[in-house]
C-alpha cells in the first residue's frame, strides 16, 4: 500500500471487508478499486456517484454472498453433512483442495494418496476445515466412514514438524486394541515427516519413559485413559500434557458413560491436565448422546456440530437380518446351519460375556471351525495374535465380546453375527459396523429369541430405518422406556450355558469332579487360557477368493 493509498483507506465509506470478494479492479471506473476487500475512492467521486455505485456494490456482493451459500447449502445436502454452529467453516469436495486451501504438508498427502483415498469422505469434507480453522470439534459419522483420518490429518497438520516440547497431542480411545489400530493409522499418515507418534504400552515403563527427566522428544500420544490416569496420578506426575494443543476423543459417547464401564471421572482428570490455553477438544463417534452434546455446549469454545446422516443410524452398506432361533440351543443350531451351508469369512460374531466367549469357542472348536476368541481375560500378547491373526486371514470365525465393538477397522469382514442379542441400540449399531465400512458391502445376522423381546423392538427400528426387511409383529411389541434400557445395559440378560458338545460336557464332569475330590472351586489357570488353538477346516466350509 503507497502512502496515499492509506489516506484514501481512512475516507473510504462503510466498511467491506466482508462482502466484497477479492479483486483487485471493477468494470465500473478506473477510480474504484477493491483489494483485500477494501473499497478505495477519489474524494470528488466519492461525493458524486458513491452513494448510488455503492448500493449496487452492496447488492451484488450480497447476491454473490447468498449464491455461494446456496451452493455450499446444496453440497451438504448432496453429503448429508448436517452442521449447527456459528461461523462455520467451508466444507471440501476434494483432497486437491485441501492441499491448496490449507497447505497440508504435501508429504502427508503423499501418504493419502498411497493408501488410496482418492476423495474425502463426508466427514472428512466437513470435519477436516473446522479442525483446520482451530474449532472444537463435536463429530458424528457413520462406522466405517474414516473418522480416524479426519481428526489425524488436521493433528498432524497443525502440529507442523517434530519437536521436542512433550506431546502437543492427545487422542483418546476406550480399548487397547483400538488404541492400537489409530497409532498404526497415525504411523502410516505422517510416514517420512519424522512425528513421533506414541503408545502406552506398560505404564510403569512409560512413566520412566515420559517422565520428567526425559528429552521431550514426543509429538502425538495414543492411549486409552486408565494408563493416563496411572502416569498423571505419580508424584510427581510421570507425563506433563502442559502443551498439548489437540485433544481427540474418539468414540466419545463410550468415554462419557458413567459406572464402572465408563470412563467420564477419568475424562475430567485428563481434561484438566490438558492445560494450555491453546488448547482445543474434538470429540468423535457413530453415535449420538445427548449428554455429551450437552457437555459440549457447556465445555467448548463455540463448538461446531458435524453429523453425517441420520444420528443414530446403522451404516447404509450393511444388510441387516434379524433371525429367530428359539431358544439357547436354536442358536448353536444356527450357527451350525451358517458354517453347513458355507460362508465366506473373516466373520465376526458376538457374545454378550467373556464366560459366553470361551464356551461358544469351544463348541465350535468342537465343530473343526478355524476359530479363535478375544475378550478382556486373555493376555495382552494373546490379544495381539488374535487380532493380528485375523487380520492376516488366518483366522476365519472370531469370537469377541464388547472388545471388538467398536472403531475397529478389520478389513473385508464378511459377516457380523450377533449370537446374542446386543444390550441397546448403540452397541448393536457399533457391533454391525465392523462389517460394511469405507463403501464396501456387509452382512449382519442377529439371533434373537423369546427372551430378547425387550430389546427387540428398539433394534429393529435401527433395521427398519435403514430399509431393511423386519417382522411385522415386533412393530407391536411395547417400547422400553429409558430407564428400563438403561438397567438392561448396566444388567444384560442372564442366559443358559453354550454347553452342548460332548467336549464341553465332559470338561465340566471333570472340573466337577476335580472341584469335588480336591476341594477346590475355581477353573484352574492353565484351563482358563488354553483357548489359543485353532481347528482345522472342515470341508464343508466353502471360502471366497
Ligand atoms: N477418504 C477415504 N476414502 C476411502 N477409504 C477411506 C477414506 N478414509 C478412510 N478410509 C478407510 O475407511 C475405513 C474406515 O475408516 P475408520 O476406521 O476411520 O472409520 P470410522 O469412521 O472411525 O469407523 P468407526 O465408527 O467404526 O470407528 C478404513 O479402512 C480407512 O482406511
Ligand atoms: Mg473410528
Amino acid at each position: 500500500q503507497s502512502p496515499e493509498g492509506r489516506k484514501r483507506k481512512k475516507k473510504a465509506p462503510g466498511d467491506f471487508s466482508k462482502e466484497v470478494p477479492l479483486q483487485k479492479r471493477t468494470p465500473y471506473s478506473d477510480s474504484w478499486e477493491y483489494y483485500n476487500g477494501i473499497l478505495w475512492t477519489s474524494s470528488l467521486e466519492a461525493k458524486l456517484d458513491a452513494p448510488k455505485k455503492n448500493e449496487e456494490k452492496q447488492l451484488s456482493a450480497e447476491k454473490l454472498r447468498q449464491a455461494r451459500q446456496e451452493k455450499i447449502n446444496r453440497f451438504r445436502n448432496k453429503h448429508k453433512i448436517y452442521v449447527q454452529g456459528t461461523d462455520l467453516p467451508d466444507p471440501v469436495a476434494t483432497f486437491e483442495q485441501l492441499r491448496e486451501e490449507y497447505k497440508i504438508s504435501p508429504r502427508i498427502m503423499r501418504n493419502v494418496e498411497a493408501a488410496g483415498f482418492q476423495a474425502p469422505t463426508p466427514v472428512q469434507m466437513q470435519a477436516i476445515p473446522a479442525m483446520l480453522h482451530r474449532r472444537e470439534l463435536l463429530a458424528c459419522a457413520p462406522t466405517g466412514s474414516g473418522k480416524t483420518l479426519a481428526f489425524s490429518l488436521p493433528i498432524l497438520t497443525h502440529l507442523k514438524q517434530p519437536m521436542n516440547k512433550g506431546f502437543r497431542a492427545l487422542i483418546l480411545a476406550p480399548t487397547r486394541e483400538l488404541a492400537s489400530q489409530t497409532h498404526r493409522e497415525l504411523l502410516k499418515l505422517s510416514e517420512g515427516t519424522g512425528f513421533r507418534i506414541h503408545m502406552i504400552h506398560k505404564a510403569a515403563e512409560a512413566a520412566k519413559k515420559f517422565g520428567p527427566k526425559s528429552s521431550q522428544k514426543f509429538d502425538v500420544l495414543v492411549t486409552t485413559p486408565n494408563r493416563l490416569i496411572y502416569l498423571l496420578k505419580q508424584d510427581p506426575p510421570a507425563i506433563d500434557l502442559s502443551r498439548v494443543e489437540w485433544l481427540v476423543v474418539d468414540e466419545s459417547d463410550k468415554l462419557f458413560e458413567e459406572g464402572k464401564t465408563g470412563f467420564r471421572d477419568q475424562l475430567a482428570t485428563l481434561f484438566s491436565a490438558c492445560s494450555s490455553p491453546l488448547a482445543k477438544r474434538a470429540l468423535f463417534s457413530a453415535t449420538f448422546a445427548h449428554d455429551v452434546e450437552q457437555w459440549c455446549r457447556l465445555n467448548l469454545d463455540s463448538v461446531v456440530s458435524v453429523s453425517i446422516g441420520a444420528r443414530n443410524a446403522a451404516a447404509e452398506t450393511v444388510d441387516q437380518e434379524l433371525l429367530f432361533v428359539g431358544s439357547e440351543t436354536g442358536k448353536l443350531l444356527a450357527m451350525r446351519d451358517f458354517v453347513k451351508k458355507g460362508f465366506a469369512p473373516p466373520v465376526l460374531v458376538f457374545v454378550q460375556s467373556i464366560e459366553r466367549a470361551k464356551e461358544l469357542f469351544r463348541e465350535l472348536i468342537y465343530e473343526g471351525i478355524n476359530a479363535d476368541v478375544i475378550h478382556a481375560d486373555r493376555t495382552q500378547q494373546q490379544r495381539d495374535s488374535v487380532v493380528h491373526g485375523f487380520r492376516a486371514g488366518k483366522i476365519w470365525v472370531l469370537i469377541c465380546t464388547a472388545l471388538l465393538a467398536r472403531g475397529m477397522d478389520f478389513k473385508g469382514v464378511n459377516v457380523v453375527i450377533n449370537y446374542d442379542f446386543p444390550s441397546s441400540a448403540v452397541e448393536y449399531i457399533h457391533r454391525i459396523g465392523r462389517t460394511g465400512r469405507a463403501g464396501h458391502a456387509g452382512k449382519a445376522i442377529t439371533f434373537f429369541t423369546e427372551d430378547d423381546k425387550p430389546l427387540l423392538r428398539s433394534i429393529a427400528s435401527v433395521i427398519q430405518r435403514a430399509g431393511c426387511p423386519v417382522p411385522d409383529y415386533i412393530q407391536h411389541f411395547r417400547k422400553l422406556q429409558s430407564k428400563q434400557k438403561k438397567r438392561l445395559i448396566k444388567k444384560p440378560l442372564e442366559r443358559e450355558h453354550i454347553l452342548t458338545s460332548p467336549e464341553a460336557l465332559r470338561r465340566k464332569a471333570k472340573r466337577k469332579q476335580l472341584a469335588t475330590q480336591k476341594g477346590l472351586k475355581k477353573t484352574p489357570k492353565k484351563a482358563k487360557n488354553n483357548t489359543s488353538q485353532a481347528g482345522t477346516l472342515p470341508p464343508k466350509i466353502s471360502l471366497s477368493e
